[in-house]
């Protein structure tokens, strides 16, 4: 028996349809988006004019242009950051942030010599709101945070800092590398300025596909320059979008998935995923919380986080533990500091890390049964 519980890390299985696009594009259509007038080249143009779409809708993004293609997160978190910060710009931040942000941060830092706050969170991962706004200052330039901890699952109180940011005119930056897909978005109530997100996570698509959403009036610098199918003779990136973020050849193969995988989501209904993963969250901290030598994470209420849980073993390391898992049952889960040591110290980990299961929407309560049963196992030995 195998089971798949890394979907924090990639997403597994993806729906059939996923599959099939990805084939059929790669089969049937095959060539560059942007860059030709005959059939099959317009054909790959729509592949990228409806994915962009349903993105749009899923986030409630009123013009779909301002999404712009990545080939992932992280990409997207660099481009926000780099683009948009200066010298000398004061940057809030938390303690729970994945290296995708502190790196990018610590990097400009160097640089560039930005200020950084970065807000501590409770021993638990939770954030106090209150503390984000208390250490913003005049030349305070954005806020960039998670929307949920892929160590703890923890969600952030977005909404919140969201309406200070605004009120305030200070770029707000959500890496939403955990719940786009899994948890309700909507960039206007949130007033989320920037929203980087992944395709292969929650949204359920291809690795290397990924985007950026921009709202208006900001316009970071370019990542990347090079040729766009359009405005050649500019020796400048255009400024319109999405053009000015995507030079070269796109993943058109990679984002006909992504399209099929949104559409899926946006046929499920975001609810009903968000339902079925607090349903599963609920029991697999019941289910785990049992097992003698267990210690969970993290705020365990699933109305409060997303469907990851990190926790210790007694005396396994974790990477041996999830070595035993895999080798002895066949259940794949991720060990370590999965590239967020401030989150690790915050919550008192740093030393050994954690185990961690990714919930996704295909797991099942009989598979986390079977994960209960092997730890029982192991904690036994
Ligand atoms: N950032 C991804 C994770 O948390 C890869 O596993």
């Amino acid at each position: 028996m195998e089971v798949y519980l890394d979907n924090a890390a990639t997403s597994w299985p993806k729906p059939e349809k996923v599959y099939r696009a990805v084939y059929d594009f790669m089969r049937k259509v095959g060539v560059s988006s942007g860059r030709g007038a005959y059939r099959r080249a317009l054909e790959a143009d729509r592949i990228i004019f409806d994915v962009r779409k349903y993105l749009a809708k899923l986030f409630n993004v009123a013009d779909a242009g301002r999404i712009i293609f990545t080939a992932n997160v992280t990409e997207s978190i660099n481009l926000a950051v780099k683009g948009l910060i200066g010298p000398g710009d004061h940057v809030v931040t938390t303690s729970m942030e994945h290296n995708a942000v502190w790196r990018c941060l610590k990097v400009m830092e160097s640089r560039e010599r930005i200020r950084i706050t970065a807000v501590s969170c409770s021993p638990e991962g939770r954030l106090d709101p209150g503390r984000v706004v208390e250490s913003l200052r005049p030349d305070t330039k954005m806020i960039v945070m998670t929307h949920a901890s892929n160590v703890t699952g923890a969600l952030m109180p977005v909404e919140i800092i969201g309406a200070e940011a605004r009120r305030r005119k200070i770029c707000f930056l959500v890496d939403a590398a955990q719940t786009a897909g899994v948890y309700p978005i909507d960039v206007q109530s949130m007033n989320v300025d920037l929203l980087a997100f992944t395709g292969h996570k929650g949204l359920l698509g291809p690795q290397g596909t990924g985007g950026l959403y921009i709202r208006e009036g900001f316009s970071p610098r370019p990542l990347k320059e090079g040729g766009t199918g359009g405005h050649s003779i500019l020796e400048r990136m255009p400024d319109d979008l999405p053009d000015r973020y995507e030079p070269g050849t796109p993943n058109v193969a990679g984002l006909a998935g992504l399209g099929e995988a949104v559409r899926f989501i946006l046929n499920e209904g975001i609810d009903r995923i968000r339902r079925h993963e607090m349903e599963l969250k609920r029991y697999t901290v019941e289910r785990l919380e049992r097992i003698p030598g267990m210690t969970l994470y993290g705020p365990l209420e699933p109305d409060r986080t997303v469907g990851v849980l990190s926790f210790n073993l007694g005396r396994y390391r974790p990477e041996d533990l999830a070595h035993r898992l895999d080798m002895e049952y066949g259940i794949m889960v991720r060990a370590g500091l999965h590239c967020a040591p401030c989150a690790h110290r915050t919550i008192g980990t740093i030393d050994r890390g954690t185990v961690r299961v990714g919930l996704g929407y295909f797991n099942t309560a009989g598979e986390i049964d079977y994960l209960a049963k092997a730890l029982e196992e192991l904690a036994g030995k």
